[in-house]
């Protein structure tokens, strides 16, 4: 368990990191952002706070961005996370019914994390995978040919 004064420092040093590599530059802020959102895992609302100031821009700009793409996140995400392709070729190739299925086994819609920290489910963009759709990410590992009957024997993977 870190205490609140480790995320603290550690969040100032992440950010001072990605500040260090981009330059304190508006037109470098998605950047920073992914950066700091890999480092730490998601975008504590200090974070943002803390990039605003040093980008000298206003914090609901800052917000409005970390809230607009898939891959930053504003709220903490479960250890393990979920990311489904949603895009057209997985679609057709079966997609939307192991999305169902997905979403049943988890109980969770796109965006949730489970209450005891396990899931987080999302959805993404064509992960260049499209010839073995449908297809999802959990953490670093990738699952391709997906089907409804698979899934528990996926998720059961985890701990
Ligand atoms: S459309 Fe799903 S991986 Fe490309």
């Amino acid at each position: 368990m870190i205490s609140q004064t480790g995320i603290a420092a550690n969040v100032s040093e992440t950010i001072q990191s990605a500040l260090d590599y981009y330059g304190y530059k508006e037109e470098e802020l998605i950047p920073i952002l992914t950066r700091v959102n890999r480092d730490l895992g998601f975008l504590p609302q200090e974070a943002l706070a803390e990039i605003s100031s040093a980008l000298k821009m206003p914090k609901s700009k800052v917000k409005s961005v970390a809230s607009f793409y898939h891959m930053l996140s504003t709220k903490p995400l479960g250890r393990h996370v979920i990311k489904f392709c949603e895009n057209a070729p997985c679609h057709v190739a079966g997609g939307r019914e192991v999305w169902l299925a997905l979403q049943e086994a988890t109980n969770l819609q796109s965006g949730e994390t489970s209450p005891d920290g396990k899931w987080s489910l999302i959805t993404t963009s064509c992960l260049g995978l499209c010839a073995v759709g449908p297809v999802m990410l959990i953490d670093g590992d990738v699952y391709g040919n997906l089907t409804v009957e698979k899934i528990p024997e996926i998720l059961g993977r985890y701990e």
